[in-house]
């Protein structure tokens, strides 16, 4: 009985630690098992392809815009947000547009390019 409350403590600590850790928000709760992007190898040149569409917006800096800066950021967080907004588990009418369209394949690619920056 100890060792299922403990197991199931670490779980749900664990869960909320990565959920929060994941974007400083708590809304990211998504099952990230089902992140199928995790299990495939992306193709940091195939992103830099893909980020030109992305850059539009996400410039180096934000410059005091409400963008957020991407660039440099690990791949877990990365791919966690993007599929926050493709589950809509995080809100947002533009991201949820541009991450509807991408498939997994196309999520690790973004991820190995932008976190490899700076
Ligand atoms: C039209 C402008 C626009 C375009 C194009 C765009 N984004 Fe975004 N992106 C935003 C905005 C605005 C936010 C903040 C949304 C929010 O409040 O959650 C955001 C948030 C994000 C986040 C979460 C960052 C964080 O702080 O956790 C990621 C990751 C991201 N975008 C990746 C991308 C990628 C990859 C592309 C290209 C495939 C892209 N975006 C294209 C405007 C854009």
């Amino acid at each position: 009985m100890k060792k299922i409350l403990t197991t199931f403590f670490c779980g749900t600590i664990c869960a909320v630690m990565l959920a929060v850790g994941a974007s400083g928000q708590a809304s990211d709760t998504i099952d990230t098992r089902k992140i199928k992007a995790f299990e495939i190898k992306g193709d940091r040149e195939f992103g830099e392809y893909l980020a030109s569409e992305c850059t539009a917006c996400h410039k180096a800096s934000s410059g005091g815009s409400n963008i957020p800066v991407i660039a440099g950021r690990s791949v877990k967080e990365f791919i966690i947000a993007l599929y926050s907004y493709k589950l809509k588990t995080r809100r947002s009418q533009v991201m949820e547009m541009v991450a509807d369209r991408l498939s997994d394949e196309e999520i690790a690619a973004l991820a190995a390019y932008f976190s490899s920056l700076k």
